[in-house]
Formats: C-alpha cells, sequence, structure tokens
C-alpha cells in the first residue's frame, strides 16, 4: 500500500487554505448583499452583558392591583413574591423586632436572580439570622448565579445615602455574602451530595431558624426519581415546611391527554409518573412528613399560561425583524395555551407544614 506521497500532502495542505478564502469571501459577501450592514444585524453588538436579569419560571401574570404585566422578569419575581406571601414569611414586616430568622433550602435556584431577590423581598439583612443555601444541577447556571449575586452584594455594600441615590438601581441592603452558599448537586438525590452539600444544608436545621423552609420553584416535576427524597429530608432532617411552585394533573384529564401529558413530560426529561393529581400530591407530602391539616394548595392557573403564553407570543413577534427565532419556546408556548384552554395541568402554589414546627 503506497504512503500518501509529500505532493499529494502540499495538495491537500492549498485546498485547504483555498477553502477557508471561499468561505471567508462568501461570508463577506453575504453580508454586504443581504443588506446586513444597513440592516438590523449588529444588535449583537449593541447589547450590554451580564444581561439585567436572566430569570426562569412561568411567572405570575397578575399584580395585586388586578392589572397584567406585561414583562418576563417583572411576573417571574412577582411569582417568587406569591410564593412567599403564601407562606407567610411577608407578614408582621414592618416591627424588625418581631420578624423571625430565616433559613431558606433553594432546589434549583436559576442563574441568581431569585436568590437576590428572595433576600430583598424578605427583609434578610434585617432579620436577626438569614441563611440561604441553594442547589441547581448545571454547572454554567452556577457561575452564572455566583456573578451575578457576587455583583448585587458588592452593590448593596458600596450603597451610600447620597445624593445620587436616584440611579435607576434600587437599594439592595443584602445581608452579607457568607449568608449565601450556592451548590452544583442533584437536589432530587441527597444520597449523591457531597459532604460539603450535606453538612451546608443540615446546618439550617438549627433551632436558631424559627423559619426553615424548602423552596421549590416551578422546577419539582423535574425531580428524578420522584420528588420524595427531597420532601422527606426537609421535612424529617431540617424540620423545615415547603413553599412550591408545581404543576398538578386534573381530576378530570381524560386518558389521551393524561397520555399526552405524560409524552410531554418525558420529552422534557420529566419522570414517567411525574405529574400528580392534588389528592396523590397531598398524599405524597403527608407520607413524607407534612401535617396533612396544614397542607394548602392554591390553583393560579388563571394568572401563569395565559400570560406566558400571549408572553412568548409577542416577543417571537418583536425579535423576528432582527433574526432572532423563539423555536422551542414558541412551541413551548402553544402548550401552555393548551394548558390555558383544558386545565389539563393546572399551575399551582403549594404550602405544607412540618407538624411540630416552633412559629406556625
Ligand atoms: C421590608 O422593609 C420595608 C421598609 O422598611 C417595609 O416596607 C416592608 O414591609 C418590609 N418587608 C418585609 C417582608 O419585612
Ligand atoms: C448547563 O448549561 C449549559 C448552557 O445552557 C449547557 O451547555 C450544558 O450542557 C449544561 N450542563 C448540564 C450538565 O446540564
Amino acid at each position: 500500500m503506497p504512503l500518501p506521497s509529500l505532493s499529494s500532502f502540499f495538495l491537500g495542505f492549498v485546498a485547504g487554505c483555498l477553502t477557508i478564502l471561499l468561505l471567508l469571501a462568501i461570508a463577506a459577501v453575504s453580508l454586504t448583499r443581504s443588506g446586513d450592514i444597513y440592516g438590523l444585524g449588529h444588535w449583537k453588538l449593541n447589547i450590554r452583558t451580564p444581561f439585567p436579569s436572566m430569570w426562569m419560571n412561568l411567572g405570575y401574570w397578575t399584580r395585586d392591583d388586578g392589572t397584567a404585566i406585561q414583562h418576563f422578569d417583572e411576573a417571574a419575581r412577582n411569582m417568587l413574591r406569591q410564593l412567599l406571601q403564601a407562606a407567610g414569611i411577608l407578614s408582621d414586616s414592618s416591627s424588625a423586632s418581631s420578624s423571625p430568622s430565616v433559613a431558606v433550602l433553594d432546589v434549583g435556584f436559576g442563574c441568581g436572580d431569585q436568590t437576590v431577590a428572595l433576600a430583598e423581598i424578605i427583609n434578610a439583612s434585617r432579620r436577626p439570622q438569614f441563611r440561604y443555601v441553594g442547589l441547581t444541577l448545571n454547572a454554567t447556571q452556577l457561575q452564572e448565579a455566583q456573578q451575578r449575586l457576587d455583583a448585587a452584594l458588592s452593590h448593596s455594600t458600596q450603597d451610600p445615602p447620597s445624593s445620587s441615590s436616584s440611579s435607576s438601581t434600587t437599594s439592595l441592603n443584602l445581608p452579607k455574602a457568607s449568608a449565601f452558599q450556592l451548590y452544583q448537586a442533584d437536589a432530587a438525590q441527597p444520597t449523591s451530595w457531597p459532604p460539603a452539600v450535606l453538612s451546608s444544608v443540615t446546618s439550617l436545621a438549627d433551632a436558631s431558624f424559627s423559619e426553615r423552609w424548602l423552596m421549590g420553584l416551578d422546577c419539582l416535576y423535574h425531580f428524578s426519581p420522584s420528588r420524595k427524597p427531597i420532601f422527606t429530608l426537609a421535612a424529617r432532617t431540617l424540620h423545615a415546611n415547603v413553599m412550591a411552585f408545581d404543576l398538578i394533573l386534573s381530576d378530570s384529564a381524560s386518558f389521551w391527554q393524561t397520555l399526552a401529558v405524560r409524552i410531554l413530560g418525558f420529552v422534557l426529561l420529566c419522570p414517567w409518573r411525574t405529574f400528580l393529581t392534588e389528592r396523590e400530591y397531598r398524599e405524597q407530602l403527608v407520607e413524607c412528613g407534612y401535617d396533612r391539616e396544614q397542607v394548602e394548595i392554591r390553583d393560579v392557573s388563571d394568572h401563569v399560561f395565559g400570560g406566558l403564553a400571549s408572553h412568548l407570543r409577542k416577543q417571537d413577534a418583536v425579535l423576528r425583524p432582527y433574526g432572532i427565532s423563539l423555536t422551542a419556546y414558541a412551541l413551548v408556548g402553544r402548550v401552555y395555551e393548551w394548558f390555558d384552554r383544558t386545565r389539563v395541568l393546572k399551575g399551582v402554589v403549594v404550602v405544607g407544614r412540618v407538624s411540630h414546627c416552633g412559629l406556625s
């Protein structure tokens, strides 16, 4: 078998160079011919990073005064506020003396907005004690969240009550950095946690935190094999209450609707039986250690699916002139329209309490 000769190697090298030159020429021609130079393509050069927010949840699209919310970040933050309100952490707000110490285990915390907003909304810095442990599956999200949190913390500490306080930024007033601990770990499988994560999470059981909470904001249906391990750990090891936004299967869903929802969940990498009916959900909480009498499940679908679906439509239309396509999100929007019409799945705010938790 003859080895490739030197000249054929040289020919290949020249061919490679020519290909690259050709590609560059095509790119230059397409940029000028497509009119992109005088079009909108330069949006890419104009966006500032980091982005002002990187929220991700379905959003709660109605304000307290009943008006509709138009922006994703506001709706997503409002969803967090709804959870905190349902949990009762927002009451007794004004008098600092009566506001209890709070510990939160936030599973699936996202990219940092949720962490910062939670501390802001509950006035964490004015509580006698505040501790937050967040778990995420994704290393990139962890990095983004840590950066976002660090930026907020440094902005918060250099926040003099000067005359320049008219800047558009809000006064953050966050607690010190050591109050927050973010980790990459699978919250659905506590037995897989490295010792550092486990000890950080179990430190939340400290009795000096009169309010201890597990928070799952729009993520628990992804938990595999199920929600049970984290519910059990929260109830029995941390003696923590639970607040969550979750999706629940309608009692009146037909066989085919249920099948469609299960297949949808499967495609989104959720466990096959992840969507439970309200009764099944309640039973699961009780089985894991929560007090049957104190489980609240509130249907908030009216404020979730329609708002999100119309936001996705609008966003798609607004971004299209720039050549940005929502692709998968636009399809997901159709699914939420279907949920909104049929209520096969309901969006719910869940609050569960352990029976002998100090203050409840
Ligand atoms: C946080 O502090 C502000 C200003 O003192 C107050 O108006 C608000 O009610 C407080 N909220 C909570 C949840 O403590
Ligand atoms: C984490 O997110 C990044 C960015 O979306 C993605 O590229 C990466 O595959 C994700 N990693 C895991 C383990 O899911």
